[in-house]
């Protein structure tokens, strides 16, 4: 039992080195005290990372939604499973219990089972943060449906190639959305991707906001209707530890999104394991996670690793800044929420209003907080800390990655001590390597290079759905028997690791990832367009921004150039959604490019960040001319 909460310093590193020498008897251990199996696995892990190939917990049988779920009924049934906080803060807040989550669950799976959904069928999810969105993610885990949950912040075209990439025969969604001050018609995207789609053959529709919408005949149907006949009892289908549990679709650096597979078993340990210590969870906590379950944070730690400890997990669907920029610290003093875990870019925005926000609310439950998403710098956590802390709860920053399942690297609150901006340590079993640009790894200390993990971990993803190789050369090419992150991490005097950013094409934008091919492939098909290239520059709020140099074809010259700007971004907002809407667009003669004709990113970076005083070396270039003339105009 005791190394499952981990209490003070010396039993993290006894732990951390227990799960370094002895991974099989350490995870075995966790695996074995705390959560319930059909049937024992054959072997705790398995892994050959030059194919690359990783099982955990090979010939286990579980279903994850009876860990989540049906263990709770007797000793917590009664207890708030998922608190639910509405955008509006006059419509009351719900409070599901276990019982009524469990028997929600089985209904709705109930329904996907009669839609004809079977195990290993994927479902596409597009449902604005309510308790459905939770709901429908569980309940696919419960039938051994594969879920697909997509943010509802994308467009159709965005969530058509989603659909397609895995081939879903089912989406649910809702009417529509509320965020904020805005209503978004969901439904109506939802109908346009599907005109491209032709493997959906059933849309299930929640009633949210009452819109009118369009029902196509014998495809869309409204959820409730359907509810209301299925009996509230399903028996969970018995799954394999390896079998996948989901896909979530992450950027890369072609214009193709990665669809990263998880598995189950595995999954489930890390992320409740992780959940337990990272947050401290004690059983009357009120957790919340500010994220949106249609990225990676929101399905580790506000779904499956609070509900598998049988934790109170707050949903909110609203945003930061309605009514005003108070809401946070209000939802937080009416639930007394003790965990608080949200984004950097968050933290900046609340840190320029006014105090008088914070000030008005209670936050005395408050006892850790956390971040992930980026990296965090040094005012924003000292805000967090004096100002939402009190200087008394520790902020856990922490570092992991979709495709990681669960965080990797970061404080245990009481146990690690903090340092801004500092990830700090890795969590147990896992183990984090810095590279240089040779292949060499470097050893000891006060070392800065490229951060890679040289073994495996439960909750790794297992593979990009149908692109094995694809998942093998974007993460286990570079470095021979390593995963390769795609950041660049420092490691300080006293072993403590520091995020220092994304070394490849992905820009991470107020915490999203946004890789630049999928945006540039989005402008080039403006007809005013011939060619373009993204870059990050650094941005107040949102940590970066986005900085197009955009070459116009001879029928774009003629055009009034912040017409042309408004389109160019209609047109990402159609493709990708309007995280991706570009800061700053500049008209360019070219690009600089290399002999090989590889545009050299360095220097629009360079540019972008008014940072051209010393551009490097510049020999290899093309044309060195357009350098000069770019920098001449630069915005
Ligand atoms: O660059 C790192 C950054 O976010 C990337 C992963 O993004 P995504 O897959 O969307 O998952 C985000 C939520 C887990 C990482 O490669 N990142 C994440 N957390 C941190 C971070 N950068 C610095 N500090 C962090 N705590």
């Amino acid at each position: 039992m005791s190394n499952y909460h981990i209490k003070h310093l010396e039993e993290y590193f006894q732990l951390y080195r227990k799960s370094v020498r002895e991974p099989e008897n350490f995870w075995e251990e966790i695996a074995e005290e705390h959560f319930v199996w059909k049937k024992r696995w054959e072997r705790v892990f398995r892994w050959d990372f030059t194919k690359p190939e990783v099982a955990w917990f090979e010939g286990a049988k579980l279903n994850i939604t009876e860990n989540c779920l049906d263990r709770h009924l007797y000793v917590r049934g009664n207890k708030t499973a998922i608190l639910f906080e509405p955008n509006d803060p006059k419509e009351e807040a719900q409070y599901i219990t276990y019982k009524q989550l469990h028997a929600r669950v089985c209904k709705l799976a109930n329904v996907l089972k009669e839609q004809g959904v079977q195990k290993g069928d994927r479902v596409c999810i597009y449902l604005p943060m309510i308790p459905e969105l939770a709901i429908s993610v569980l309940a696919c885990a419960r039938i051994g449906a594969i879920h697909s949950v997509v943010f509802a912040g994308f467009s159709s075209q965005a969530l058509a190639t989603r659909i397609n990439d895995c081939d879903c025969k089912m989406v649910i969604t809702s009417d529509g959305s509320y965020r904020g001050a805005k209503t978004t018609d969901l439904k109506g995207i939802v109908d346009q991707s599907l005109e491209s789609c032709p493997g959906v053959k059933s849309v299930l529709v929640v009633k949210r906001t009452a819109a009118s919408i369009h029902m196509e005949k014998g495809r869309d149907h409204w959820l409730q209707p359907l509810l209301d006949k299925v009996s509230d009892v399903c028996a969970a289908e018995v799954m394999d530890a390896e079998d996948p549990l989901f896909i979530l679709y992450t950027s890369g650096s072609t214009g193709k999104p990665k669809g990263m597979v998880h598995s189950s078993g595995g999954y489930m340990v890390f992320t409740a394991y992780t959940f337990k210590n990272i947050f401290r969870y004690q059983e009357n906590d009120v957790y919340w996670c500010t994220a949106d379950i249609g990225w990676i944070t929101g399905h580790s730690y506000i779904v499956y690793g609070p509900l598998a400890n049988g934790a109170t997990t707050v949903m909110f669907e609203g945003v930061p800044s309605y009514p005003d920029y108070g809401r946070f610290w209000d939802v937080v003093a009416k639930h007394k929420v003790t965990q608080f875990y949200t984004a950097p870019t968050a933290i900046r925005a609340l840190a320029k209003e006014s105090l008088d926000f914070v000030d008005a609310h209670d936050l005395s439950s408050l006892k850790v907080l956390g971040t992930v998403g980026e990296p965090i710098n040094e005012e924003a956590w000292h805000w967090y800390n004096n100002n939402i802390g009190r200087n008394k709860s520790p902020i856990v920053d922490t570092w992991w990655q979709t495709e990681t399942g669960g965080i990797m690297i970061s404080p245990i609150p009481f146990v690690t001590p903090t340092t801004p901006t500092y990830a700090t340590l890795p969590f147990i079993g896992i183990q984090p390597a810095l590279m240089d640009e040779q292949g060499e790894e470097l050893m000891g200390n006060q070392v800065e290079g490229r951060l890679c993990i040289k073994f495996p971990w439960p909750s790794m993803a297992r593979t990009i759905w149908g692109d094995h190789k694809r998942y093998y050369e974007t993460y286990f090419s570079t470095y021979k028997n390593m995963y390769f992150t795609g950041d660049g991490a420092l490691r300080n005097a006293v072993g403590y690791y520091r995020i220092t950013g994304r070394v490849d094409d992905v820009i991470i934008v107020s915490g999203h990832n946004l890789g630049t091919a999928p945006i540039e492939d989005a402008i080039n098909e403006h007809p005013a367009v011939s060619e373009s290239a993204i870059v990050g520059f650094p941005h107040d709020i949102k940590g970066n921004a986005l900085y197009g140099f955009v070459i116009l074809k001879e029928v774009g010259e003629s055009r009034d150039r912040d017409n042309l700007r408004k389109e160019i971004n209609q047109q990402i907002t159609e493709h990708i959604g309007p995280i991706a809407k570009l800061e700053k667009i500049q008209f360019v003669p070219g690009l600089p490019k290399t002999r090989s004709g590889k545009i050299m990113r360095r220097i629009l970076r360079k540019i972008a960040s008014q940072d051209t005083d010393n551009l490097g070396d510049i020999s290899t270039l093309l044309n060195p001319e357009v350098v000069a003339s770019i920098i001449k105009d630069a915005l």
